[in-house]
């Protein structure tokens, strides 16, 4: 069973560290796993230009054909954000605008795979589960299968708090627990 990790960040920083810790703890339950990142792609928004609908494809060819090729496989999906004013980042949200192309070949394409979410604040509470909603928004809107931690600890998801810096979030062990409590 595949699972796939979206780092919806730019940098190799606190939420590329937490998926991959996250990616981790699933690999040694026995699943196999894939981390794809945003950071150091070339990805075009989407213009609604609507040439998905008749063509089947995007109209951008660019690096996100990959992401596509992966999730085709996958059963479990994680996308991870950094929280950007107080929701997911733009990076993030284009990745799931950008899906509109492969729904238009296929309603079904996401349809009963399993939907995790990570999110990593520079504050304590600077939208992390605003930006967790978004994420099981899209999953709810695609029939992804959303999961959480539940009660005691990671109620929405992982939810950390970065203070803006790698070493900090390795500091925030409550919120790694909660990568832990995902299931
Ligand atoms: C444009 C921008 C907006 C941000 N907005 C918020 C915010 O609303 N709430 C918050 O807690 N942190 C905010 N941050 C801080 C980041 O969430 C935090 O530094 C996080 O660790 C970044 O993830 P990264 O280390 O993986 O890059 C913002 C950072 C940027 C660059």
């Amino acid at each position: 069973m595949l699972i796939v990790g979206v780092s919806g960040s730019p940098r190799n920083q606190a939420t590329e560290y937490v998926l991959g810790q996250a990616l981790d703890l699933l690999g040694q339950k026995g699943f196999e796993t894939k981390l794809w990142t945003v950071r150091g792609k070339s990805i075009h928004y989407c213009m609604h230009c609507n040439y998905c609908l008749t063509h089947k494809t995007c109209a951008y060819q660019d690096d996100l054909q990959e992401l596509y090729d992966l999730l085709s496989t996958a059963q479990g999906i994680s996308f991870a954000s950094p929280v950007y004013s107080g929701g997911i980042s733009a990076q993030l949200k284009t990745v799931m605008d950008r899906t509109r192309s492969i729904l238009a070949t296929d309603k079904n394409f996401f349809r009963g795979k399993i939907g995790m979410g990570i999110t990593v604040g520079g504050d304590r509470a600077g939208g992390q589960e605003l930006a967790q909603m978004q994420i099981h928004t899209f999953y709810l809107m695609n029939g992804i299968i959303p999961v959480s931690g539940g009660s005691f600890g990671a109620n929405l998801g992982a939810n950390l708090w970065s203070k803006d810096t790698l070493e900090g979030v390795k500091l925030d062990t409550e919120g790694l627990t909660g990568t832990q409590k995902n299931r």
